[in-house]
């Protein structure tokens, strides 16, 4: 494949655990971070149930859907909804709120 077609991958770490996962920049991160073992939560896998929150304690994400299940406070704040945001740079995230 040429290089330029090849998807872009980060590093990703889920804490506590400090489980260290590649984060394709193309595939959610939730199925990034199952593939890597993680044990995260997570239920309807289409950004509005929310089971899935996690803090982004640090890294960027971006979403394909309009407005995923968060307030703009709290994406100022840091939540993601990792079943729906899709990695932008290395990153480092806990679950809840
Ligand atoms: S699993 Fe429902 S919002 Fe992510």
């Amino acid at each position: 494949m040429h290089p330029s077609n090849s998807p872009t991958l980060f590093i990703g770490r889920t804490e506590p655990e400090g489980l260290q996962f590649d984060a394709w920049a193309n595939q959610p991160l939730l199925a990034s971070m199952e593939q890597g073992a993680s044990k995260w939560p997570s239920s309807c896998r289409s950004g509005t149930c929310r089971t899935c929150m996690g803090q982004l304690l640090s890294g960027t994400v971006r979403y394909e859907i309009e407005w995923p299940g968060l307030s703009s406070e709290e994406m100022a704040e840091g939540c993601v909804l990792p079943c729906v945001a899709y990695p932008c740079s290395d990153l480092v995230l806990r679950p809840g709120y």
